[in-house]
């Protein structure tokens, strides 16, 4: 398939798109790049010419000749996302069609707590975005779209492990607000005109990075979540992790998660094409690993597997924390044939080796 991505230079779309080439599939990405940089859309070619360098594909036998169609703009600006679609139509028995057979759309704003201080920005981006780029969609007849949900549309859950007929809860921030209202919109458009294929993939924690160390998370300023902030921690960045509430009712008292190798998390996406094959309509799939770890043995796992010390100290718990999280895998085994293969050791391995081999990250 020749897939539109929707914020491909981010975290998750660059894992992506390695996953996507490495399934026979083809890729344009549109990024604005204002939580990216294109080196990592160069870093990504990087990996599959050396990856593929054997193969006579697409890739090229020599590096760097193998490049991604990439196109800078916002997903909110229509005559950007009108042009691509202009530019890679195809002639099929004479006849102009769409060149995209799907889009996976990641482009958003997703830190919580600037959500938090920025609530229209949140909307505005988040929202809008989604809907320029569906109405685009719609009017070239590309009508299949996975999207980026999120944990976070559980609220506070009813059922532990979470499957995907728990009810959505109440979001805490904007954020969270986007992804679930996002949701909404996404089926009513699947259910209003039944060509369109949509596919929610509840995302649990993403973590870890590329085994080549060369890709991974980047985040600007102070990380907000924990992975990112013990691997500064870990490269002497910040002088401790601050773990926040150790009074949950969880085995240690600090709060579980359900966290996901990214990588597992980018073949996620190539698995729920299969869905958008079989016409599927409406599709919503948690993507976890089913298996709950506590901050403490998040920073135990990371310590042993490195041998790394991260000093930490209790502190108070964050407003909009919930005590456990994690999820029922099954649907998506069982209907995609897709389950996370990494484990939390290797997700703490693939972590700190990013982050060393890129103190300041790209
Ligand atoms: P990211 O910030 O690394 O990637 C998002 C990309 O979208 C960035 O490259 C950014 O420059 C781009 N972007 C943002 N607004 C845009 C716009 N208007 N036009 C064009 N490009 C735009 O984030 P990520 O961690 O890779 O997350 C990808 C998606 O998954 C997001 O929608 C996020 O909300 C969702 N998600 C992430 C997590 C997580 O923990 N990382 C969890 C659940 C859901
Ligand atoms: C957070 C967001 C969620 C978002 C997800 C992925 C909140 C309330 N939720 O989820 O909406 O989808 O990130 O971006 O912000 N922790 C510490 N110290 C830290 C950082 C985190 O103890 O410095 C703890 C948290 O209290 C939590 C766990 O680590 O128990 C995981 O936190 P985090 O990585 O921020 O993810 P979530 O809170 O699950």
């Amino acid at each position: 398939m020749n897939i539109l991505v929707t914020g491909g230079a981010g975290f998750i779309g660059s894992h992506t798109l390695i996953e996507l080439y490495k399934a026979g599939h083809t890729a344009l990405v549109v990024d604005n790049l204002y939580n990216a940089k294109a080196e990592a859309l160069h870093r990504v070619e990087e990996i599959l010419n050396s990856q593929f360098s054997t193969l006579n594909s697409q890739f090229s036998t020599l590096n760097s000749q193998f490049s991604i169609p990439f196109v800078q703009a916002d997903i909110r600006d229509r005559e950007a996302l009108e042009n691509i679609f202009r530019q890679n139509e195809k002639i099929v028995n004479g006849q102009v069609v769409n060149g995209f057979d799907a889009c996976i759309h990641f482009a958003g704003l997703k830190a919580v707590g600037e959500s938090v201080a920025k609530p229209l920005e949140y909307y505005e981006n988040n929202m809008n975005g989604t809907f320029v780029l569906l109405d685009v969609l719609r009017r070239h007849g590309c009508k299949n779209i996975i999207f980026s949900s999120s944990a976070t549309v559980y609220g506070d859950p009813n059922e532990i492990p979470i499957t995907e007929n728990c009810p959505k809860g109440q979001c805490t921030n904007p954020y969270g607000q986007t992804k679930s209202m996002l949701e909404q919109v996404l089926t009513d458009v699947q259910k209003a005109d039944n060509e369109w294929n949509v596919v929610l993939l509840r995302y649990f924690n993403p973590i870890g990075a590329h085994p080549s160390g060369r890709i991974g998370e980047n985040p600007n300023g102070i990380p907000n979540n924990l992975m990112p902030y013990i691997t500064q921690v870990a490269v002497g960045k910040r002088e401790k992790l601050g773990v926040f509430g150790n009074d949950y009712p969880t085995h240690d008292g600090t709060g579980v998660r359900d966290y996901i190798h990214v990588v597992d998390l980018a073949r996620a996406h190539v698995a729920a094409l299969q869905a958008i094959e079989r016409k599927q309509g409406l599709a919503v799939y948690n993507i976890g690993t089913g298996h709950g770890y506590s901050v403490l043995d998040v920073v135990k796992a990371f310590e042993r597997v490195n041998k790394v010390p991260i000093p930490y100290a209790i502190m108070p718990r964050r407003a909009g924390d919930i005590a456990t999280c994690y999820c029922n895998p099954k649907k998506a085994e069982l209907e995609l044939g897709w389950k996370a293969q990494f484990d939390l050791d290797d997700m703490c391995r693939d972590s700190w080796n990013w982050q060393r081999n890129n103190p300041n990250g790209y």
